[in-house]
C-alpha cells in the first residue's frame, strides 16, 4: 500500500473514532424538560397567552414573581397590567390557575418539571401552598 493512502485510512479511523460519541448521543443531548402546556386550564382559553410573551417568560418569570411579591407585600397592590395592557391578579395562585392541574402526576406539572431539569428549588412553596413541589 501506498505510504499516502495508509495515513487517509488512519485518519479516517481516528476521525471516526473521535466523531463516534457526537453520533451515539444525537437525540439525547440538550433534550429539555417535558413542558406541559396543556393543563385543563389552559385548554379552555381561546387565546392561549401567558402574562407576558413566552420568551420573555421563561427569561423573566424570577425576577416577575419577585416584583409581584414586593408589589403586594409592601405596596398592597392587586392588579399587574402586563406589557399589551391585559390585567392580572397579583398572586403566585394566577400562575397555578393555569399551569398547575391535579389530573397531572407531579413531574409532569409545569414549574416542578422544568426546575427539577434545571436543579432548580424555590424556597416559596415552604410558605406558598403547592402541594406538589412542597415535598423536597
Ligand atoms: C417565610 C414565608 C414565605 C416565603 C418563603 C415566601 N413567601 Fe410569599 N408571601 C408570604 C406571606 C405571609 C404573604 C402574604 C400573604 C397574603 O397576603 O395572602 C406572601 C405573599 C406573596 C405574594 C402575593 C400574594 C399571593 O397570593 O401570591 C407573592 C406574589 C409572593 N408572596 C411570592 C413569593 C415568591 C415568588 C416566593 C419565593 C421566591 C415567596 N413568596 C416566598 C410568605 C412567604
Ligand atoms: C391565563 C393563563 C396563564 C397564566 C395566568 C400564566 N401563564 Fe404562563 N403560560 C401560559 C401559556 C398559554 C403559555 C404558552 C404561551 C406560548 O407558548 O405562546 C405560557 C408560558 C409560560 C412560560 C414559558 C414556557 C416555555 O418554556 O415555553 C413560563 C416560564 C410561564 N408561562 C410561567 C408563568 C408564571 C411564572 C406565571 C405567573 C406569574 C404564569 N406563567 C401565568 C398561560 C398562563
Ligand atoms: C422552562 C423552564 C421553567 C419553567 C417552566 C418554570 N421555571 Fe421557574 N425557574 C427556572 C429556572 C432555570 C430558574 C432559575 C433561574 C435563575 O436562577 O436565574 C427558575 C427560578 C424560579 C424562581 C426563583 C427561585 C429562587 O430561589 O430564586 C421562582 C420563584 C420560579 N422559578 C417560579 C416558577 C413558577 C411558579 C413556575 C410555574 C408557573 C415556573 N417557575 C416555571 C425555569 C423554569
Amino acid at each position: 500500500m501506498h505510504k499516502g493512502s495508509k495515513i487517509t485510512v488512519a485518519l479516517i479511523i481516528f476521525v471516526a473514532i473521535l466523531t463516534l460519541p457526537f453520533f451515539y448521543n444525537r437525540g439525547k443531548v440538550n433534550k429539555g424538560p417535558e413542558i406541559n402546556l396543556n393543563t385543563s386550564a389552559i385548554l379552555k382559553l381561546a387565546d392561549k397567552q401567558c402574562v407576558e410573551p413566552p420568551e420573555w417568560m421563561r427569561a423573566n418569570h424570577m425576577q416577575l414573581l419577585l416584583k409581584w411579591r414586593d408589589a403586594a407585600v409592601r405596596n398592597g397592590q392587586t392588579v399587574y397590567t402586563n406589557s399589551q395592557g391585559k390585567s392580572f391578579e397579583i398572586s403566585l395562585q394566577t400562575c397555578l390557575n393555569c399551569h398547575s392541574d391535579p389530573a397531572l402526576n407531579t413531574s409532569d406539572q409545569f414549574c416542578v418539571s422544568c426546575h427539577n431539569y434545571a436543579a432548580v428549588k424555590p424556597t416559596c412553596w415552604s410558605c406558598h401552598s403547592w402541594p406538589t413541589e412542597a415535598k423536597k
